[in-house]
């Protein structure tokens, strides 16, 4: 949805841009094709470090890449001493994070059961698996919509009892098919572990409290002058978040609706690029004080 996001951010020249989600830099370099200059921020130090020799190079003086957690995004980018213009989020991981295997952001290779974005802080999902109880997992995987939430903990806690805890990737997707499949779950139209390495990767990285923070932030970084949040998300948990947000910040005449119900992919691009399947794009523009 890059062109559409483009348009909905509005880009203007000279005016500063936050790319909330630097990840591969896909949006920030649209940003600055079109002649906007950004404050790119991520907290993975691989895409940080990627974006400095590939794109920063090219446009001096309009881009400046900072490392970190886009909560902290006010105060990041108060430091710029930049006046922004508009906010953008593309929540998730990139590609790139979701192909190495070292990561353990995805099952369709065998890594281990990391799945922190930044690797230098915070819990990996084994440790989570190690020590959280029945009732935490169970509620850690309805956070993510996983629908046997319960059944899932259960068989987690028991095999953790038995010593046989799943320790990779590919044995926790097993181990989640094999819950799907005593449950008589037979075929669906996605992997049955696709919930389940959602929910964990959405605690280890502390999306939900995360992207909370950052819509905070977003608007209290156009409070000013006014300006556009475009937010695009690839789950319905945080979707939620984002669809509650604005429609607080509408109903208390602080932002106004873009518009009113969230966008999608055309059915070309889905077929293009399966994984924008799930893609909803939201955006509103911050009423000044
Ligand atoms: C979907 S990718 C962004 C892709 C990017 N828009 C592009 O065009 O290539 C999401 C990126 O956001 C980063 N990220 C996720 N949560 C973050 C957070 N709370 N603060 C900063 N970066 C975050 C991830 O490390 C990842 O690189």
């Amino acid at each position: 949805m890059l062109a559409e996001t483009m348009e909905w951010l509005d880009i203007q020249s000279s005016q500063w841009y936050v790319d909330a989600n630097l990840g591969g830099g896909g949006h920030t370099r649209a940003i600055l094709e079109r002649g906007g200059s950004v404050v790119a921020i991520d907290r993975d130090r691989e895409a940080v470090r990627r974006a400095e020799e590939t794109l920063l190079p090219l446009y001096p003086g309009r881009l400046e890449i900072l490392r970190g957690n886009n909560r902290d995004m006010t105060a990041l980018v108060s430091e710029t001493g930049h006046k922004v213009l508009g906010v953008l989020f593309d929540l998730g991981w990139s590609t790139l994070q979701g192909e190495d295997p070292e990561r353990g952001l995805s099952f369709s290779e065998e890594g281990p059961l990391d799945m922190r974005l930044d690797t230098s802080s915070g819990p990996t999902a084994e440790d989570l698996l190690e020590s959280l109880s029945e009732s935490e997992l169970e509620s850690l995987f309805s956070e993510g919509d996983e629908p046997l939430a319960l059944p899932i903990a259960r068989a987690l806690v028991q095999a953790r009892r038995e010593g046989r805890l799943p320790r990779t990737t590919t044995s926790l997707a097993a181990f989640v098919s094999g819950v799907y499949y005593r449950k008589g779950f037979r075929r669906s139209r996605r992997h049955p572990a696709t919930r389940a390495f959602m929910a964990l990767r959405i605690r280890v990285n502390g999306e939900y409290d995360n992207l909370e923070d950052s819509l905070c932030g977003s608007r209290k970084l156009l409070e000013d002058s006014g300006g556009r949040v475009i937010v695009l998300s690839f789950h319905s948990g945080e979707d939620r978040i984002v669809k509650r947000r604005f429609r607080s910040w509408v109903s208390e005449g602080a932002a106004e609706f873009l518009f009113r119900r969230s966008l999608s992919p055309s059915e070309n691009e889905v077929f293009e690029n399966p994984r924008a399947r799930s893609a909803r794009m939201r955006g509103v523009v911050v009423v000044p004080r």
